[in-house]
């Protein structure tokens, strides 16, 4: 099949503003995916197309981008499902450095603003400090994230003030607040209560809907607001 690829172009270095390019490309198979299309017109088509990309299989995080409008690794999405016309731009609410590559440093300002490190104090034991599979069992869904920032970048309350701390950090955080093994759950608690913490949050669902390893973000923003309102963990 043919496909037309629409990509979002701009190069600060020689564009006064961005513009999209089109490239044309043959004999794609349905099951190929965005990210080979785009080495495709990269390797063949017009060597200065810039992206980001590193394992290609949905690990590292490192290709979300907006396409057809919606944010998705390009390394998960298949033609099939985009269809033959497909748009690529760069992912919304972070500086673009040149064409998908955004700054993704604000990003890591605020998942680093809520310590997502594990904290205890005590002396550690002989062997490991163990727990139940049930606790374990607690924040296994928050321990999936791959750091894309396809949740934060989709949130419409991150793109009215940056200085939320996002989608991404709030999970990261709670894989460590109910961590029954970590000791810093208060000091978290304290910073997401804050001006720029989960009250941001205003259930748009977004970020759930973007989450390339379907985890379930609003759900998890929910209870750290409610171990925020009750101070309990369970
Ligand atoms: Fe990406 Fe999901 Fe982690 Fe957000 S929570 S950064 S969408 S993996
Ligand atoms: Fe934003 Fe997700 Fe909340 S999209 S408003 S962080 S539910
Ligand atoms: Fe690593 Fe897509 S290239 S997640």
């Amino acid at each position: 099949m043919q496909v037309t690829l629409k990509v979002f172009r701009y190069n600060p270095e020689k564009d006064k503003k961005p513009h999209y390019d089109v490239f044309t490309l043959d004999d794609v198979e349905p099951t190929e995916r965005v990210l080979d299309l785009l080495e495709r017109v990269k390797g063949l088509q017009d060597g200065t197309l810039t992206f980001r990309r590193s394992c290609a299989h949905g690990v590292c995080g490192s290709d979300a981008m907006r396409i057809n409008g919606q944010n998705r690794l390009a390394c998960k999405t298949l033609v099939q499902d985009v269809g033959t016309k497909i748009t690529v731009e760069p992912l919304l609410g972070l500086p673009v450095i040149k064409d998908m590559i955004v700054d993704m440093e604000p990003f890591f300002d605020n998942y680093r603003s809520v310590m997502p490190f594990f904290i205890n104090n005590d002396p550690p034991p002989k062997k490991e400090r163990l727990q139940s599979p049930e606790a374990r069992e607690r924040f296994d869904d928050t321990t999936k994230c791959i750091l894309c920032a396809a949740c934060t970048t989709s949130c419409p309350s991150f793109w009215a003030n940056g200085q939320y701390v996002g989608p991404a950090a709030i999970v990261n955080a709670h894989r460590f607040i109910f961590d029954d093994r970590d000791q810093a759950a208060k000091e978290r608690l304290e910073i997401l209560a804050g001006q720029f913490g989960v009250y941001r949050c205003r259930t748009i669902f977004n970020c759930t809907v973007a989450c390339p390893r379907e985890i379930q973000i609003t759900k998890a923003i929910g209870e750290v607001k409610e171990a925020i309102a009750t101070g309990r963990l369970d």
